[in-house]
Parts: structure tokens; C-alpha cells; sequence
């Protein structure tokens, strides 16, 4: 009996079980306040690299590939620009002092914005790669995404560490 690929392995399911992480720590996040800098801080450097991986990840292995297909092409052109505006914010996150009275209401801009995007992916952007791509094309990616984000995580933890 071949031995069952667990389901987690499709890209979709393990881009939604990577949202559900973020929102987590959004939600944790949100909570903080600036006498709480420092717990801020370890949150937000999480976030932060949970973020940039998930991102460039989907990217190189999803939007790279839903890119060749036409119909989609304004969905992706318009999810590339979402995780650049989420870029910028989290640079902005990352600058200013975690005890600034600006952040948490930046933080909340942030929320809405990856909350917005993250609802489109699991809708519209599933949806797209669904009718694209098959089942074994579904797998594959899932790994391809699995591994280089692990790959990502690992080269933002060693730069810190150096
Ligand atoms: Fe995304
Ligand atoms: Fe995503």
C-alpha cells in the first residue's frame, strides 16, 4: 500500500496553516503595549522573519508559477504589490522605538492589510491554483514551499547570530 502524502504537504494547505501561525502572532502582538517593550520586540522579530520567508516563498514557488497563467496575472501582480506594502510597513515596524506611541496604531494598519491579503489568497488565489494546477503539481510545490521557507528562516536566523 503506497504510503499516504500527508495533506499538509499541498501548498495551499501548508500557505493557510503558515497564515493561521501569523495571525497568532499578530493577535499576540496586538496585545502589547509600550510598556511591554521588550516582549514587543521578541514578538515582532518573529513575526518580522515568519513574514519575509512565507512571502519570498510564495513568490519564488507559487506567484512565480500562477504568473505564466493569464487569466490569473492581475491577481498576482496585484498580491506582489500587497506584500510589498507589507514590506514597507514591517520596515517601518522594525525602525521605530517599540515603546513609540505610533506603533501599536501602525500595527493595527499592518493587521488589516496581511488580514486583507491573506482572506484574498485563501479565496481568490486558491481558487486560481486549483483550476491551474494539478494535484501532483499541488505536492510538489507544497515541499518546494516547505523547504525554502525553511531554508529562508534559517539564513535570517544565522545573519542575526553573526
Ligand atoms: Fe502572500
Ligand atoms: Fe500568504
Amino acid at each position: 500500500m503506497p504510503v499516504a502524502i500527508p495533506a499538509l504537504m499541498e501548498i495551499l494547505n501548508a500557505i493557510q496553516a503558515d497564515h493561521r501561525e501569523m495571525r497568532a502572532i499578530i493577535k499576540r502582538l496586538s496585545v502589547t503595549t509600550k510598556r511591554g517593550a521588550s516582549s514587543r520586540e521578541k514578538l515582532f522579530l518573529r513575526l518580522h522573519e515568519q513574514l519575509e520567508a512565507h512571502a519570498t516563498a510564495e513568490e519564488e514557488i507559487l506567484y512565480a508559477r500562477l504568473r505564466e497563467i493569464k487569466s490569473a496575472r492581475e491577481l498576482v501582480l496585484r498580491s506582489l504589490e500587497e506584500h510589498h506594502v507589507a514590506r514597507l510597513l514591517l520596515a517601518e515596524l522594525d525602525a521605530l522605538a517599540k515603546d513609540d506611541e505610533s506603533w501599536g496604531a501602525k500595527l493595527q494598519v499592518l493587521q488589516e492589510s496581511v488580514e486583507h491579503h491573506m482572506k484574498e489568497e485563501e479565496t481568490e488565489v486558491f481558487r486560481a491554483a486549483r483550476k491551474s494546477l494539478d494535484r501532483d503539481e499541488l505536492k510538489t510545490r507544497g515541499e518546494d514551499f516547505l523547504r525554502r521557507r525553511k531554508e529562508l528562516l534559517s539564513e535570517r536566523k544565522s545573519a542575526r547570530a553573526a
